[in-house]
């Protein structure tokens, strides 16, 4: 962790990468307590892109009205390559100072952790991060932003697909988002109930998974939910049908639930996270902490160095898989 030595007058916040419901609560957060500490807030529009096309401008206490109970993000947000560039970042660095912005907080996944880890080391922009992203795949916190709606979104979904899977006697093989992440797929796989669940740090084994289901169907199971990641390797949910045809004679159906993941109203869980976690991000930059993101533990929060939760891989709760199997018999 990092410490430096600015008074923060004033503040600017951006979203970055994939959006995930409660982003908007964090903001909400954020602008509300910075308010009670006489810090002034600018939003920054479009994650990196907008620290480079100087997209920015004052958020005040009543532009983030309404919004605790709204998915997406009302900053906007994006994925830019550019800012991969030493030089880009480097330019980026005036929008700040036309601004007299003296402190950044960025809402975002890894890949947002490390181009703000860029840019203190570079440049000494102090930066504290609230992990925000779906796939709960942030090293250093049990949870992220966004993770428990897009996992009971999907929850909603798969419970469904069971129903019309029960009454045609029918395997299902449902695809979630996760591109290098299992953790929805493991999730959702033991709350749902699934059979199956593959997950890219997982060891899969298809072979011994078509054992299973069809001597499941020997045993008298008549449908069958199986659950795959999207970062499932080799290949996904069509591939995996094909496997599954090929050595099996079954006939599963397909569904890729996709970014219905990303979008709708954060649950609890998440607006709270996202409320506590905006007020600890703000209240850590005004100390002089930075190069930091909030992270959470059980019912604590604490700060995580950016250089520990970019470098290290938080691996899926492989156990899950092992307990769905053993639960769907
Ligand atoms: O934000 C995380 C995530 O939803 C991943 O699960 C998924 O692989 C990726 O984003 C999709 O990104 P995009 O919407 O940019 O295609």
């Amino acid at each position: 962790m990092a410490q430096h030595q600015k008074k923060i007058s004033r503040i600017g916040i951006y979203t970055s990468g994939g959006d995930a419901p409660g982003m908007n609560a964090a903001i909400r957060a954020v602008v509300r307590v910075a308010h009670s500490m006489n810090i002034e807030v600018m939003g920054i529009s479009q994650g990196y892109i907008g620290l480079i096309e100087n997209r920015v401008a004052p958020l005040n206490i009543r532009d983030v009205a309404n919004i605790i109970q709204r998915g997406g993000t009302i900053l906007k947000t994006g994925r830019s390559t550019d800012f991969h560039k030493p030089e880009v970042r480097a330019r980026s660095i005036e929008t700040l100072k036309t601004h007299n912005i003296d402190g950044l907080i960025c809402v975002g996944g890894d890949g947002s952790f490390r181009g703000a880890h860029a840019l203190w080391n570079e440049h000494k922009i102090p930066i504290v991060g609230i992990p925000g992203t779906i796939d709960n795949d942030i090293f250093g916190s049990d949870l992220t932003i966004g993770f428990d709606t897009a996992v009971n979104t999907a929850l909603d979904a798969i419970d469904k697909i069971r129903d019309t899977a029960d009454s045609h006697d029918r395997v299902f093989i449902v695809e979630v988002m996760g591109r290098n992440s299992g953790f929805i797929a493991c999730h959702v796989g033991l709350a749902g109930g699934a059979e199956e669940i593959f997950v890219p740090d997982g060891n899969t084994n298809i072979e011994k998974s078509i054992d299973r289901i069809k001597d499941s169907i020997k045993k008298g199971k008549r449908s069958s939910i199986l659950i795959t990641a999207e970062g499932q390797k080799p290949g996904r949910a069509y591939d995996l049908a094909d496997a599954i045809r090929k050595k099996s004679g079954i006939d599963p159906k397909i569904c890729i639930l996709g970014h219905i993941q990303r979008g709708g109203s954060p649950t609890s869980v998440d607006r709270v996270l996202a409320s506590r976690m905006g007020a600890a991000a703000i209240d850590n930059l005004s100390k002089g902490f930075c190069d930091i993101l909030i992270g959470s533990d059980g019912p604590n929060l604490l700060q995580v160095p950016f250089e520990l939760a970019t470098t290290k891989e938080k691996r899926s709760p492989l156990e899950y898989v092992q307990l769905s199997q053993i639960l769907a018999i």
